[in-house]
């Protein structure tokens, strides 16, 4: 383990509504990286579109009762996998254990999640400023974990133009944001070469959200 990670608190506030949890999946790492693995064989990583045509960069999947998708129609929530059409996979237990403990970590009681968003990214995939406004529920949380090599999180305003910070995540770090942070804009630099001991030369992020 990193001696850095008893240098300083586990639970960071990162700013009003911002919570970092340093490490908080490294100790369930074996059973996260199983569920995503049978996640992936139920519904691979694909390439979505954009409303305009184009190939998003970060190759997607999505677990639980919703997904989250993208095509020429635009963003939106749905029940089944458009490509299989058949349900997405259901959240694996590990997956919801861990971003309900984040949450209540962060001060979001009794988050439940009701999507996963799964990204990857690798080497030089970068994910453009955005807000995460698909969502019904504003009050809910978004919970947020790296996994393999690590990224530079840019932590935006609640305008596009504001001015943005720049936070390293690392392998089995959770951000949690959500009550006056929620729409903030967010995004993450290009991912830098590497090899994780775990994943080798990627980085697999999992966003869960409450998102009907
Ligand atoms: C996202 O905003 O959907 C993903 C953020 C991340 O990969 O850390
Ligand atoms: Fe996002």
């Amino acid at each position: 383990m990193n001696a850095s990670l008893f240098d300083e608190p586990a639970v960071q506030a990162i700013a009003p509504g911002v919570t970092l949890v340093r490490g908080l999946a490294l100790p369930v790492e074996k059973p996260l990286l199983d569920a995503i693995a049978t996640v992936l064989d139920a519904a691979p990583w694909r390439q979505m579109q954009t409303p305009g045509g184009q190939n998003m960069a970060v190759w997607m999947t999505n677990c639980g009762p919703l997904g989250w998708v993208s095509d020429r129609a635009g963003y939106r929530y749905q029940a089944s996998d458009p490509i299989s059409a058949l349900p997405w996979p259901a959240l694996p237990a590990a997956f919801a254990a861990l971003a309900h403990e984040a949450a209540e970590q962060a001060g979001y009681a009794d988050f439940t999640p009701d999507a996963c968003l799964v990204n990857r990214y690798l080497p030089g995939t970068r994910l453009s400023l955005h807000q995460d406004r698909d969502e019904q529920d504003f009050t809910q949380p978004i919970v947020s974990v790296s996994l393999g090599l690590p990224a530079v999180f840019l932590l935006g305003g609640l305008s596009r133009s504001d001015k943005t910070a720049r936070l390293p995540l690392s392998h089995g770090d959770v951000l949690v944001w959500g009550g006056p942070a929620r729409l903030r804009f967010h995004g993450v630099m290009p991912v830098a070469e590497g090899q994780h001991p775990a994943l080798g030369a990627m980085r697999i992020n999992l966003t869960f959200r409450k998102a009907g």
